[in-house]
């Protein structure tokens, strides 16, 4: 079968996509598969029929790709493709019918408000206090997202989210441990801890050797492990993601996990959670962590 990987695109992630994409393209090639890199364009049908596709492995993360769009058109051309259909990509990447779905299904996610532009915000009506966090509703890599600690600190922190999308949320900050749990196969295969060198785990400290320290498995007692586990597993569910995704945790000190998203396109790129957490929690290489996913591409 001769696999397309899917990468680059249209989205703010585009420089991460590129890097995913290149390793799994690598990944296939080395394991003999027939693949092919594609960087995703408007003429995108166009490329895979000439092309002779049969199978995406989607390596795009944010807009057009993580959001169902892809997964749309792929499902029309019927070329099987990797990971989460239209629906649960649609809703993973939105973080307000996310956090709905969580609500619904008794998946703690932290209180928040929504605003779209134009729309104030005003602190002293919002059902939380500082420090809080302001974030556009459709972004991924943490672009466009502030901690607010003192009330000047919020106008910079709105204007910087409504560039990246027309809506936002306004979220109560909690304070806890950054849990990442790696789903594969629609199971958890571990939980991996990050400590960021500096206010949180941004775009920079995501992407810069050095920035982040991950610490594998998670520093949690025994049960709270399952516990984030589970979470992990249950919010994957909730969304009716498919194969693999990897969930974002924040654990709190009083064994709270509060489960900040779910990334139907988690990165695949050399400093990626994902990769790791199945290689020290699964003993997968990324080959072999990639071949799981391809093999397992379905319509
Ligand atoms: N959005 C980035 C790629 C991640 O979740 O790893
Ligand atoms: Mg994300």
């Amino acid at each position: 079968k001769r696999i397309g990987v899917l990468m680059g695109g249209l989205s703010a992630e585009r420089e991460v996509s590129l890097n995913s994409g290149a390793a799994v393209h690598k990944a296939l090639v080395a394991q003999g598969y027939d693949a092919v890199a594609i960087d995703v364009g408007r003429d995108l049908a166009a490329v895979l029929e000439r092309e002779g596709v049969q199978a995406a492995f989607i390596a795009l993360h944010g807009r057009y790709g993580e959001d169902g769009c892809i997964q749309g058109l792929l499902e029309l051309l019927q070329i099987p493709y990797t990971g989460s259909g239209v629906l649960a990509s649609a809703l993973a990447m939105h973080k307000l019918f996310s956090k709905q779905t969580f609500t619904a299904s008794g998946i703690l996610t932290a209180p928040f408000r929504h605003f779209r532009r134009g729309e104030a915000v005003r602190l002293p009506e919002l059902p939380f206090g500082l420090p809080l966090v302001v974030k556009p509703v459709q972004e991924g890599s943490s672009v466009g997202i502030s901690i607010v600690r003192e009330e000047q600190q919020l106008a910079p922190a709105l204007e910087l989210a409504f560039r990246h999308d027309n809506e936002i949320l306004v979220e109560q900050y909690i304070k806890g441990q950054e849990v990442q749990v790696g789903i594969l196969e629609d199971r958890p295969v571990g939980a991996i801890e990050i400590v960021p060198k500096g206010e949180f785990y941004d775009y920079e400290a995501k992407y810069t050797d050095g920035m982040a320290e991950h610490i594998f498995p998670a520093r949690l007692s025994g049960p709270l492990y399952e516990k984030a586990l589970q979470t992990g597993l249950a919010a994957h569910r909730s969304l009716g993601c498919s194969g693999y995704s990897r969930v974002d945790l924040l654990v709190t000190a009083d064994g709270e996990c509060y489960v900040l998203e779910v990334n139907t396109l988690p990165g695949m790129t050399a400093l990626s959670l994902l990769p790791e957490i199945a290689a020290k929690g699964a003993g997968l290489s990324f080959e072999a962590l990639v071949s799981r996913i391809i093999d397992a591409a379905t319509l």
